[in-house]
């Protein structure tokens, strides 16, 4: 039942608010000031590290998840692809957590790495989708997202309630290693509460995405470019965009633009730069004025303040909601998820069964 959408993926990008709605509902005690861990929960102070291994979509969770590890909880956080993870059989040194992210709890080569970790990592974490899964029965402690079933092949609102159960992980380790007292953590987790108020905001915003999706379509390749918490939805917008409407597309670090990809830029290339007006917006915008000073076609993504400083030149501006910066990951995949699904529908693929893909990888 697609609840009078045209397509899952369109349904299940508008049901974000609602589940992650539903996940905090799971994890926030009752006064809604702490977070809440199943029973023997984790010891985040007798930890030196955490590897997050996964594939895809669940990947980039992992990679935003390590900026919020690192800059809340000054914990480090290693991130690797599941099917290289296992391979090259890395060490795992002592006080290492090792936390796996898959929707389906399925994936062949996260569940090798998963086995490989046995006996090695002091904790063996999962952040899944489906709580029978193998991922989630064979962890120690499997932490699941709550999005319900998620049926489009491109996956959506696994992906931001993957990074809401990561988000609460980060604060609560922050909390739990002193960088956050009561009020900062309780003053975040309110602050986390609004964020359905604010993708509802957004889904509003839909004639706008197809609008800009209309002249998306019609370019052969495009560049996503961000910085920080930024970068890795810029990875996940490109792999959005290539999965589902064969364009495509690429993702750098705004810093990495001027090391050979803006050789790429010309009049025919659209370029998608997420930057709300955070810590690193000034460096972000250079970077895109480079981009429009060669011609190039920018969509900008950013907030009211971050549209109101750099608005001049650009091709398309995306207006999101002002929001907390830790929380923009969340938020801003919404666009980069709408960008995508109104251009494979501007060109007519097929938005929730793309050509050669399964939405479960069982075989490597
Ligand atoms: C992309 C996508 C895939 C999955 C990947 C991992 O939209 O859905 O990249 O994220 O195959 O799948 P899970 O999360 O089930 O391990």
């Amino acid at each position: 039942d697609k609840g009078g959408h045209k397509h899952f993926m369109a349904k299940e990008i508008a049901e974000q608010p609602s589940v992650i709605a539903d996940a905090l509902g799971h994890y926030l005690t009752d006064a809604g000031r702490d977070i809440r861990l199943p029973e023997d929960g984790i010891d985040f102070k007798s930890l030196d590290r955490i590897v997050m291994v996964a594939c895809g979509t669940a990947y980039y969770a992992c990679l935003t998840a390590k900026y919020w590890f690192e800059q809340l909880a000054g914990l480090p956080v290693e991130v690797d692809i599941a099917s290289e993870f296992r391979y090259r059989e890395p060490p795992v040194p002592e006080r290492t957590a090792a936390l796996f992210v898959s929707q389906s709890g399925e994936t062949a080569d996260t569940l090798a790495a998963l086995r490989y970790c046995e006996g090695k990592a002091a904790r063996i974490l999962s952040v899944v989708n489906v709580p029978e899964s193998s991922i989630a029965r064979e962890s120690d402690l499997a932490l699941p997202i709550l999005a319900g079933t998620e049926i489009g092949v491109a996956s959506t609102k696994a992906f931001t309630c993957q990074l809401t159960v990561l988000l609460l992980l980060a604060l609560k380790a922050a909390h739990q290693r002193g960088r956050i007292d009561n009020d900062a953590l309780a003053d975040k987790l309110s602050q986390l509460r609004a964020l359905p108020t604010a993708l509802n905001t957004a889904l509003e915003m839909n004639e706008t995405f197809r609008r800009s999706a209309q002249r998306l379509s019609e370019a052969d390749n495009a560049l996503f470019l961000g910085r920080g918490l930024m970068y890795p939805l810029a990875l996940e917008g490109a792999l959005k965009l290539k999965e589902i409407s064969y364009i495509h597309a690429e993702a750098y670090a705004s810093g990495e633009l001027k090391h050979g990809p803006i050789a790429l830029i010309d009049k025919k290339m659209p370029v998608i730069v997420m930057a709300p007006r955070d810590a690193l917006f000034d460096k972000t915008v250079s970077n895109m004025q480079e981009v429009m000073a060669r011609g190039g076609k920018v969509i900008l993504i950013t907030d009211p303040e971050g549209a109101r400083a750099a608005d001049d030149g650009v091709w398309q501006c995306l207006i999101m909601p002002e929001i907390d910066a830790v929380l923009t990951p969340i938020l801003y995949a919404l666009p980069a998820q709408m960008l995508a699904y109104h251009t494979a529908v501007a060109k007519g693929t097929d938005v929730d069964q793309p050509r050669n893909l399964a939405k479960s990888v069982t075989v490597e």
